[in-house]
């Protein structure tokens, strides 16, 4: 599709879907293969279990089953879809995009498909895209999908990693529409993204297609990390914020990135926000990366929890460093 001269558009979203793999691997599970407590992962972390994927089954499947969700969700079929963007880290493949994958797993024919890498950061990475192709008029309607298989690219042996992380993926369909008249208010607002590769060290994976032929897996600094987590994040969350000339008081629900319970609190914590208006999955899903924003907007949009015409805060951080944040109404 060629650029359009209409009015101003903004990104709406219809819906949300979810998969995660069936299979639950609890803490209490994992104490019994490495050093570690089922005490010492909920009290560090909040998580008490993770889905992890099947032999077989790769990214593109879980992307896959998460979108067919969210399209019967907004009364739409693959037909409709212009653009297919997939967060992820762990693509089926070195290339293609797993998003072609999807597409044509979707039995999609048209529009055009592609990935975007920005690890835990990677859906608010895909929806700043998608929403800037949609407000430009190149695409009409997207699917935005944060999908995962990390446990791929855990060392299954390393307790200081291994036990944080899950499988599965979200999706949300958005679609352009006029940011004036009805409902020309609901839709993506802003987003803002940052990254830092300096701080490459703290978080990244040990191989990959140009450093070896081996895939690698997940070093982290927790530490390091959890540091950078708290400070920048507090920022990019106030960059927001005052880019719409909010105040934490505004937002109904903050949907952050589902890596640690205590980072989760601490900024529910500077924004005012009691338990009762933030979205958390961590205890049930673990981090699952690219995948958790998506997977906790679809729990919490499917169990009624949002509401449209709601504000909701999305912020994340993740290996690059690269963090970003989105305000959305609902
Ligand atoms: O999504 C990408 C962004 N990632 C994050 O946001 C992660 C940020 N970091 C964190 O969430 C936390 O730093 C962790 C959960 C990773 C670690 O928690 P921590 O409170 O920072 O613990 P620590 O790394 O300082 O380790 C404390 C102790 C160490 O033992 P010593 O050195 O104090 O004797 C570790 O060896 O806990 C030990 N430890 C464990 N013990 C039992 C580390 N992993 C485990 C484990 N079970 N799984």
């Amino acid at each position: 599709m060629g650029e359009s001269a209409g009015p101003a558009l903004r990104s709406r979203v219809l819906s949300s879907g979810a998969y995660l793999p069936s299979r639950i691997v609890t803490n209490r599970e994992l104490a019994t293969r490495i050093d570690t407590s089922d005490e010492w992962i909920t009290a560090r972390t909040g998580i008490k279990q993770r889905h992890i994927a099947a032999d077989g089954e790769v990214t593109s499947d879980l992307a896959v089953a998460a979108t067919r969700e969210a399209l019967a969700r907004a009364s739409l079929t693959h037909d409709d879809v212009d653009l297919v963007v997939v967060a992820t880290t762990t693509p089926d493949e070195t290339f293609p995009a797993t998003a072609t994958r999807v597409q044509a797993k979707l039995g999609m024919t048209r529009g055009f498909a592609f990935d975007i890498q920005a690890v835990c950061s990677g859906f608010v990475y895909a929806l700043a895209v998608a929403d800037n192709f949609l407000k430009l008029g190149q695409a009409k309607t997207a699917v935005v999908i944060g999908a995962e298989t990390f446990s791929r690219i855990l060392d299954w042996e390393d307790r200081s990693t291994c036990v944080l992380f899950g499988d599965g993926a979200g999706a949300v369909v958005l679609q352009a529409g006029p940011s004036i008249g009805s409902g020309g208010d609901r839709g993506i607002l802003s987003t803002h993204l940052h990254s830092d590769g300096r701080l490459h060290d703290a978080l990244y994976v040990n191989g990959g297609p140009s450093l070896n032929r081996q895939v690698g897996v997940v070093r982290m600094d927790g530490r390091e990390v959890f540091r950078h987590a708290v400070v920048k994040l507090a920022e990019v969350v106030e960059e927001a914020l005052a880019a719409n000339g909010l105040t934490g008081a505004d937002i109904d629900w903050l949907v952050p990135h589902q890596a640690n319970q205590r980072i989760i609190d601490g900024m529910a914590r500077k924004l005012g926000l009691g338990a009762n208006r933030v979205v958390s999955t961590v205890d049930h899903h673990a981090n699952t990366s690219a995948a958790s924003i998506p997977l906790a907007l679809a729990e919490a949009d499917q169990d009624g929890r949002l509401q449209r015409g709601q504000l909701v805060l999305i912020e994340a951080i993740g290996g690059g460093l690269a963090w970003g944040a989105g305000v959305i109404r609902w």
